[in-house]
């Protein structure tokens, strides 16, 4: 057999992190729905809790079936360790507090998924972490400007969600570099089979697994992975050089590469818990499967759809980096020559009154809050899934009061372009 560390990405994504079942025999990733494994005896039991020994102990912060999902999406993104965990919103919050305490500073991208935006802005804070929001990404300068004697990391969406802006993670991460602190990148809009931010320098990987690694629409996960070449012995993480009194005195920049999946998983996982099921780590394992399949038609119809909204006499705006009047073109030619994803925005004519009326209008796309299905599904975010911040942070988000956001599906194109067709006609009607 050919070395597994020269497979493509479409061999990776069937057969990394599995192989048949040892015991049973079983093809397919078996689902280990246990909560709990049993010790070989006293010593094996102590090894396990000391770190000694690496093995199974319990669900909350180890599982086969979640094991097979971290070695899969770890190989995809080419890093050297992840570790899956109930929802992107716990990947984030881990990812972060596995870096900073109360006292400590991040710098975010302001062009976030409204969800994460709360959790920076409101939630961390109550923590005692504050988050600097760039409101340009694209120029680095304003990264560094918002660096304190404090901050701990960079963050930001690789495409970002709804504004569909491409992050120039090379020129970003340098600067993090140049500041001692590692970038962090929320990839899941283009997922590794469109960007691979670790080969422009990103430090830390964080999906919602939800989206279109699971890509069917049935399971709430989050994977974190951990690129394995930050130096966490730079002088701005303590954290890192410091002995844990939890595990005797254990100092995690000591254990080499996965240092930061190892630290979030047997500090952050065994005390804040949010564990993925095996059940969902199971349903994102079947996703992955097919990923690059979906991607190129999820990408290919997103084109499609894209090209059709810009020629259409009733939108004024259309924001996919795929088309070449886009702002974030050259971006994506260079980080995702392969697509720019499949969620975009536009802008209707009439604003928020016919942006609902369209929304409503649609047989074929699903009024969902959510992206990354085989389904078409439509939003309207100021409405929606960024209500809860302010006029003004949706701006800074890229939400101006008639966006529409599509994910779009995997379904016939032409059935999808007669959908919207229809949505106009109501909107015009409005
Ligand atoms: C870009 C992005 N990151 C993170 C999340 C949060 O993921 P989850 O819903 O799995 O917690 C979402 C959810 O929509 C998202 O779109």
């Amino acid at each position: 057999m050919s070395d597994p560390q020269n497979w493509s990405f479409e061999t990776r994504q069937i057969h990394a992190g599995t192989s048949p079942d040892p015991t049973t025999g079983a093809r397919a990733l078996p689902i280990y729905q246990t909560t709990s494994y049993q010790f070989r005896d006293s010593q094996h039991a102590a090894d396990l809790f000391a770190l000694a020994e690496m093995g199974n102990i319990y669900t909350r912060i180890m599982n086969p079936t979640q094991d097979a999902l971290e070695q899969r999406v770890a190989s995809l993104e080419g890093g050297v360790a992840a570790l899956a965990v109930a929802s992107g919103q716990a990947a984030e919050t881990l990812a972060i507090l596995n870096l900073a305490e109360a006292g400590d500073h991040v710098v975010a991208s302001a062009s976030l998924y409204g969800g994460t935006y709360n959790l920076l802005h409101h939630s961390l804070p109550k923590m005692g972490i504050t988050v600097s929001f760039v409101e340009d990404p694209d120029d680095p300068e304003n990264w560094q400007s918002l660096v304190q004697e404090n901050t701990r990391a960079f963050y930001a969406e690789t495409i970002g969600n709804p504004k569909g802006d491409v992050l120039d993670i090379e020129t970003v991460a340098g600067v993090a570099h140049r500041n001692g602190v590692p970038l962090i990148v929320d990839n899941t809009v283009a997922t590794p089979y469109l960007i691979r931010p670790f080969e422009f320098g990103a430090d830390v990987v964080v999906h919602s697994a939800t989206k279109y690694l699971g890509g069917h629409g049935t399971a709430i996960a989050g994977v974190i992975v951990d690129g394995g070449s930050f130096d966490w012995r730079g002088g701005k993480h303590p954290m890192f050089t410091t002995p844990d009194p939890t595990y005797h005195g254990v100092v995690y920049a000591d254990l080499g590469a996965p240092a930061f999946a190892l630290k979030a998983r047997v500090q952050l996982l065994r005390d804040l818990g949010p564990a993925v099921s095996p059940f969902n780590a199971f349903l994102v394992v079947q996703g992955i499967e097919t990923l690059s399949l979906r991607m190129d038609r999820h990408v290919a119809n997103a084109q499609r759809v894209a090209e059709f909204l810009e020629a259409h006499d009733a939108v004024d705006r259309v924001n996919y980096a795929g088309l070449p009047t886009n702002q974030w073109h050259a971006a994506q030619q260079k980080y995702c020559p392969k697509g720019a994803g499949a969620v975009l925005t536009f802008e209707l004519h009439g604003g928020k009154e016919a942006g609902q009326k369209f929304v409503e209008a649609l047989e074929l796309h699903s009024h969902v809050a959510n992206i990354g299905d085989v389904r078409s599904l439509v939003i309207h975010p100021a409405s929606t899934t960024h209500s809860q911040l302010t006029p003004e942070e949706q701006l800074t988000t890229g939400v101006t009061p008639g966006l529409v956001r599509l994910a779009v599906g995997l379904e016939g194109i032409e059935d999808i372009l007669a959908d919207l067709e229809a949505g106009f006609r109501a909107a015009k009607s409005a």
